[in-house]
């Protein structure tokens, strides 16, 4: 079956530049300086805060999201902060769509920064019953398959051209697994090493990986969440963090400190002991 077309919602309507940052590799943010920032998951909390954040003149955004209408208010809002925006809506567990899709954008000019942010969780539930297999499935394909194809495919396009910022959305999570949270756990931590082992192959090629790992942000995805959620920050404040790792090419961008130490202690001490203290924090179920 032929791979089905991506909805591309919108352009900017303006006529599209040529894309200099392409050729330079210049990563630079002052006006003059046209750069291509995609963002997966813009319809979401963190997608939509970092959006904002680097909306601005000269630089052309790149958002994709499943909700068509939340897309373009978000599109709409960064327009009006003077970026030029095209917007598609995709689902990242339609591999062959992903990957045409990625081409297309790649044809276009090969995105300074990339940032594949969109996710999902599932939980065990409130009585502790277990995933149900088709969501954890559908996890997995989401935050991992997804993910990790998505950064093979940029990861190739910017070492060829020798420049490029690739940033991997992973979570505290990704330090010890949560009992509430197996599968989420599991692929968090999948993107973490993804994105590590990344960094290192690309570094002599120009191409920087930043990992990001925060704690609790309000979102409806962390809202759903069960469980305590220590330390719990707004969207824009964790975008602002995001932004100012990746332009400084940071390896990985954790917060907030308190519960990035506890949750780095977990991954450290011995495994019995950091299930222990999970339970006594009360992340057992
Ligand atoms: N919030 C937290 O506490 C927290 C903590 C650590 C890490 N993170 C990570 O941060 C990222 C953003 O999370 P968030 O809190 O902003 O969540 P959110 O508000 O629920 O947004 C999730 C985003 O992912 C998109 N998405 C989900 N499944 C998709 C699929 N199959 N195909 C394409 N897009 C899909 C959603 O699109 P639609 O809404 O349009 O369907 C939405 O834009 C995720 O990777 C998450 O794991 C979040």
């Amino acid at each position: 079956m032929p791979p089905q077309q991506p909805a591309k919602t919108e352009s900017s309507g303006a006529k599209r530049s040529p894309d200099s940052s392409a050729d330079t590799g210049s990563h630079s943010s002052t006006p003059s300086a046209l750069r291509r920032v995609l963002i997966t998951g813009a319809t979401g909390e963190i997608g939509g805060a970092l959006a904002r954040r680097y909306a601005a003149k000269g630089t052309t955004l790149i958002l994709t999201g499943r909700k068509q209408r939340k897309l373009d208010g978000i599109a709409q809002q960064c327009r009006e902060l003077g970026a030029e925006v095209e917007c598609t809506v995709l689902n990242l567990c339609d591999e062959e769509t992903l990957l045409t899709w990625l081409e297309e954008v790649c044809a276009r000019g090969v995105p300074d920064i990339a940032i594949a942010n969109a996710g999902m969780n599932t939980d065990i539930g409130p009585q502790g019953n277990g995933e149900r297999w088709e969501d954890a499935r559908r996890l997995l394909q989401t935050n991992v398959i997804g993910t990790l194809g998505m950064a093979h495919h940029l990861a190739l396009a910017m070492k060829a051209r020798g420049s490029g910022q690739l940033v991997l959305l992973s979570s505290l999570a990704a330090w010890h697994g949560l009992a509430l949270t197996p599968s989420y756990s599991g692929s968090k931590a999948a993107v973490k090493a993804y994105g590590e082992g990344l960094r290192s192959w690309l570094k002599p090629f120009g191409v920087g990986v930043t990992v990001v790992m925060p704690g609790y942000v309000t979102s409806p995805m962390c809202e759903a969440m069960p469980g305590p959620k220590p330390f719990e920050m707004p969207a824009d404040k964790a975008a602002q963090r995001i932004l100012k790792g990746v332009a400084r090419n940071r390896a990985r961008i954790s917060f907030p400190f308190p519960l990035n130490f506890g949750c780095w202690w977990l991954s450290v001490l011995p495994a019995g002991i950091s299930q222990r203290l999970l339970g006594l924090f009360n992340y057992t179920h």
